[in-house]
């Protein structure tokens, strides 16, 4: 079954009119996200929606293996290459054949290995270890990290050569604390999965609790929200989540929310689309923790204007009224912004 990937927010649709556009072609793709936030799932769709749909979808942790033995994991071994190679071994550009290889967490590829990957991407061959036969490579690369891999070039870490052939074009998936409203149907979905897999009852969410889901960060993105949903999906089948069924950590949010930071989409009686919390709530509180509020507050805005505009720093600071620097300046200073967006 294909996959679908749920989103109806600006940056989501975005993202997947563009996937509709690069299934099409055979360039190089390298997806960026925090972890969560549905890098491999995208590499499949757009494997799935290509030409070579058919054929295998082969994915590689390259932060998960060995340092020594990557080299014989993406291009197979001969007998008797090294110590323990007892059979020859086909690697995963082998698998891949007529498919796409998904480097995952390319970021951790040392860079011996960069080299020869450098030369996969642009010659089309390899050898395996310990052979000397020319292998031709018939494989599509999609690459992704929740590393800033700009930075990393900066840092003498990543090739430079390799980041712009990987990079011929930028898929970034943005936090879901970015899109907030996707997470009432990314709840949805999640429910409604399990149901149809016939593994329990529906739960439904109470105002309350959905508003305080809406306005929590999600560190985990949509990974942590799936363990979540399941988790009230045992505790509570066939039950309504009420405020107080959630985890300790989201109903800690309240301490530092911004007023119409995070739009919900939650309506309230009126039907009008209700903001996160207003300053008036806020004040009837036993106390404030203004600095931390006004933190938060500068955050949001610095977020939504780099976002607005796409990571220009030039205007995102011309729409917050700062200079460029001003706006660099902070950006070093607040922790938790999307790496992407530095
Ligand atoms: N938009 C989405 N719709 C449905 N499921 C999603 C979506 N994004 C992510 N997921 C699910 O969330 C989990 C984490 O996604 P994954 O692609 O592994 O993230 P990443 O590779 O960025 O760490 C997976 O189970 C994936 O199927
Ligand atoms: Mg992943």
């Amino acid at each position: 079954m294909a996959a679908t990937f749920i989103g109806g927010s600006d940056p989501i649709r975005q993202l997947l009119s563009l996937v509709e556009r690069v299934a099409r072609t055979d360039s190089t793709l390298l997806i960026t996200g925090e972890s969560g936030t549905g890098k491999e799932r995208i590499a499949r769709m757009i494997h799935e929606k290509s030409p070579r749909g058919r054929h295998p979808f082969v994915p590689v942790n390259c932060g998960a293996i060995p340092e020594g033995l990557i080299e014989s994991e993406l291009f197979g071994h001969e007998k008797g290459a090294f110590t323990g190679a007892v059979n020859q071994r086909s690697g995963r550009f082998e698998l891949a054949e007529g498919g796409t290889l998904f480097l995952d967490e390319i970021g951790e590829l040392p860079l011996s290995l960069q080299v020869k990957l450098l030369r996969v991407l642009q010659e089309k061959i390899y050898e395996r270890v310990g052979g000397s036969q020319p292998r031709k490579a018939n494989v599509r690369i999609l690459a992704a990290t929740h590393r800033n891999l700009e930075q990393m070039v900066r840092e003498d870490l990543f090739r430079e050569d390799l980041f712009y052939r990987l990079s011929v074009i930028p898929v970034d998936i943005p936090p879901l604390r970015l899109r907030v409203t996707d997470i009432s149907l990314l709840l949805e979905f999640f429910v409604a999965r399990w149901v149809e897999e016939g593994r329990g009852e529906p739960v439904r969410f109470s105002p309350e609790a959905l508003n305080r889901l809406c306005r929590y960060e999600w560190p985990g993105n949509i990974r942590e929200l799936e363990n979540l949903v399941e988790r009230f999906l045992v505790l509570k089948g066939g039950e309504t989540v009420e405020l107080s069924d959630l985890p300790e950590k989201i109903l800690g949010v309240d301490s530092a929310t911004v007023p119409g930071g995070a739009e919900s989409p939650v309506p309230d009686t009126s039907g009008r689309p209700k903001r996160s919390l207003d300053l008036a709530d806020l004040l009837d509180g036993e106390s404030i923790d203004m600095p931390a509020y006004f933190l938060r507050l500068e955050r949001t805005m610095i977020e939504k204007a780099l976002v607005r505009f796409s990571g220009n720093k030039t205007r995102a600071a011309a729409f917050l009224g700062i200079n460029r620097t001003t706006l660099i300046e902070k950006l070093k200073r607040l922790e938790g912004i999307s790496p992407d967006l530095l």
